[in-house]
């Protein structure tokens, strides 16, 4: 199988990458710009020690069509996995170009090169290809108390970030009903896991505290996240690539949904008992001026995926941190 990932250099792409790669009867091809967030280094360090053949890195800004284009001839794929994408919230709200450019017009690119490659390919390959495109809950916009984000909800983002992945989404959509294309769309909710970048919460917060700096918290710490572990993702977008319906969605949530305080207080508490110390990390915590537009609440009703595909997490956030943890104490 032949598959080109992009944004594979990045913190969730990476990790599928890693896992595609063990069996070497498949094929990987990575398109990344290697933008701030990407950490090419380790992975080719990795990839090295362990002699994969059946890699090639492909340096493309998806903004450009005629690269992209390239690019997709290039690798030739039977799938598509797209991750690439700007994708920090509070960058969307400095600089919301980048997020245009990337998220929105890197998408278009991206489809139009890969109808072009669906449409060059023999029938028996045409029934198996599929462009899996991945997206986030927060095209959803924020929920109140009670309720959960689903397949069918409505679509309310409210950040330069979330409205360019939502803008994004409608895009693979409308590729689907107009050229046929055959996309699959999975919105999950917040990722967390070993090599992460340092600007998201969770390595900000374990960052902050192995230096002994302080922690910022948005507001007043009650914003809800749903926190999904990498892997639990990987597993689910690997169910979904290989037996979702064309055309179809699906939402992935961690069952673990929490206030940023609380995530904040765990992290501290777990740390504290790890480096031995004496006065509690909790001290460090200091509450910022929200973000702007900051969302209340994120939670996703993963049913769908659970009932058709027999995905959950096997992940508790307190396992998953804890190995979190370990690797970030390890690791600069
Ligand atoms: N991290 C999360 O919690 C989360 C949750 C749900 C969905 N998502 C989605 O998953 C995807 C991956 O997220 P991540 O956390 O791994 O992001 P990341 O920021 O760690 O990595 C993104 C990668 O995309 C590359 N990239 C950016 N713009 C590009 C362009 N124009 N052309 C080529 N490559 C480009 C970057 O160089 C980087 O390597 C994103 O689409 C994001 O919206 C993330």
């Amino acid at each position: 199988m032949r598959y080109l990932i992009t944004g594979g250099a990045g913190f969730i792409g990476k990790s599928l990458l890693l896992k595609l790669i063990e069996d070497k009867n498949n094929t990987i091809y990575n398109l990344d710009k290697l933008t701030y967030a990407s950490d090419i280094n380790l992975l080719n360090k990795f990839l090295k020690i362990n002699d994969y053949s059946n890699y090639q890195f492909l340096k493309v800004d998806l903004a450009n069509e005629l690269k992209t284009f390239e690019a997709v001839e290039i690798a030739n794929p039977d799938k598509i996995i797209h991750f690439a994408a700007e994708s920090h919230v509070d960058k969307s709200i400095t600089n919301p170009s980048n997020f245009i450019q990337s998220n929105i017009i890197g998408t278009f690119n991206l489809l139009e090169a890969s109808r072009n490659h669906y449409e060059s390919l023999n029938s028996n390959r045409r029934t198996n290809f599929r462009f899996h495109h991945i997206s986030t809950d927060e095209v959803f916009g924020s929920i109140d108390n009670n309720d959960k984000f689903h397949e069918k909800s409505r679509y309310d983002p409210r950040s330069p970030y979330s409205a360019s992945k939502a803008s994004s989404d409608h895009l693979v959509r409308s590729w689907f009903h107009t050229y046929g294309l055959p996309i699959l769309i999975t919105n999950c909710s917040n990722n967390y896991g070993p090599g992460q970048f340092e600007e998201k919460l969770i390595p900000t917060i374990i960052t902050k505290i192995k230096n002994n700096q302080t922690i910022p918290v948005y507001g007043d710490g009650q914003n809800i996240r749903d926190w999904l572990f990498i892997d639990d993702h990987i597993e689910a977008i690997i169910k979904v690539l290989n037996h979702g319906n064309v055309g179809d969605t699906f939402c992935i949530g961690g069952f673990g949904e929490m206030t940023n305080l609380k995530v904040v207080h765990k992290i501290c508490d777990l740390l504290d008992k790890k480096l031995k110390r004496e006065n509690s990390s909790r001290e460090l915590i200091t509450f910022v001026k929200d973000r702007l537009g900051h969302d209340k609440r994120y939670a996703i009703d993963s049913t769908k995926i659970r009932k058709e595909l027999n995905w959950r997490p096997k992940y508790s956030f307190d396992e998953g941190i804890k190995i979190t943890i370990n690797w970030y104490l390890k690791n600069k």
